[in-house]
């Protein structure tokens, strides 16, 4: 299956994600964690990207477009894909269905992440994660056996610098203002269902099942 995951920060994309990977055998592109890698590794896509990120702000569609090209030309992203955080623009959108019609694909599912913005401030702040693995955690509603250590390694657990209150606001506003749109867009082709993100994450996770069954 090719499936979208939208919704605002903290929705639960990063949570659901592996579940949804592990029973349907599919690549996982995450825009969010490539950008993020290629900013802590300083290549020139990091470079490029670090201001808007910290900001809250979307980075431009050229340059997210082009990692997900690359990303879509992988092996193992051949027969399906959850793409996490991307398209979040109309034109990301459609550019989108231009890379898959020269594949002779097209997008089967959107899985929306709705969810009232009040609640996402405390899922934002809280969150900790594991860089390598993306494993998330949150101090309140997932925490880790160890306080500050990933279960699987005991590695330490750090916090993203745009989980802050203030740079929500622009998340969210970013959010609101351009990714909205694409839920529009990809509800004229029929293919949208919404889910209620704001249930704990078994039940989003059967909400999900249901779907796709
Ligand atoms: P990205 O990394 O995609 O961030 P985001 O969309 O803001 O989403 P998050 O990762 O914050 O939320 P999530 O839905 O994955 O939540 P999670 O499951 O972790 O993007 C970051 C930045 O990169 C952007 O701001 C932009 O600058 C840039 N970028 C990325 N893609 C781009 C694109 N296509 N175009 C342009 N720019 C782009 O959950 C959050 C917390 O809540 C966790 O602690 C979790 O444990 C907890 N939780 C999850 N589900 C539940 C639940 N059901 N109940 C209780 N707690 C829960
Ligand atoms: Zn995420």
């Amino acid at each position: 299956k090719r499936l979208i995951l939208v919704g605002p920060p903290g929705s639960g994309k990063g949570t659901q994600s592996p579940i949804i990977k592990d029973e349907y055998c599919l690549c996982h592109l995450a825009t969010g964690d490539m950008l993020r890698a290629a900013v802590a590794a300083k290549t020139p896509l990091g470079i490029k990207a670090k201001e808007a990120m910290d900001n809250g702000q979307l980075v431009s569609d050229d340059l997210v477009v082009g990692i997900i090209d690359e990303a879509l030309k992988k092996p193992s992203c051949q027969k399906g894909f959850i793409l996490d955080g991307f398209p979040r623009t109309v034109v990301q959108a459609e550019k989108l269905d231009e890379m898959l019609a020269k594949r002779g694909a097209k997008v089967d599912k959107v899985l929306n992440f709705a969810i009232d913005d009040a609640i996402l401030e405390e899922r934002i702040t809280g969150r900790w994660i594991h860089p390598s693995s993306g494993r998330s955690y949150h101090s309140k509603f997932a925490p880790p056996k160890v306080p500050g250590k990933d279960d699987v390694t005991g590695e330490p657990l750090i916090q993203r610098k745009d989980d802050t209150a203030a740079v929500l606001k622009s998340r969210l506003e970013a959010f609101h203002k351009q990714t909205e749109p694409v839920i529009d867009y990809y509800s004229k082709k029929n293919i949208v269902a919404n889910l209620h993100a704001e249930k704990p994450p078994p039940e989003v996770t059967a909400e999900v099942q249901k779907v796709l069954s």
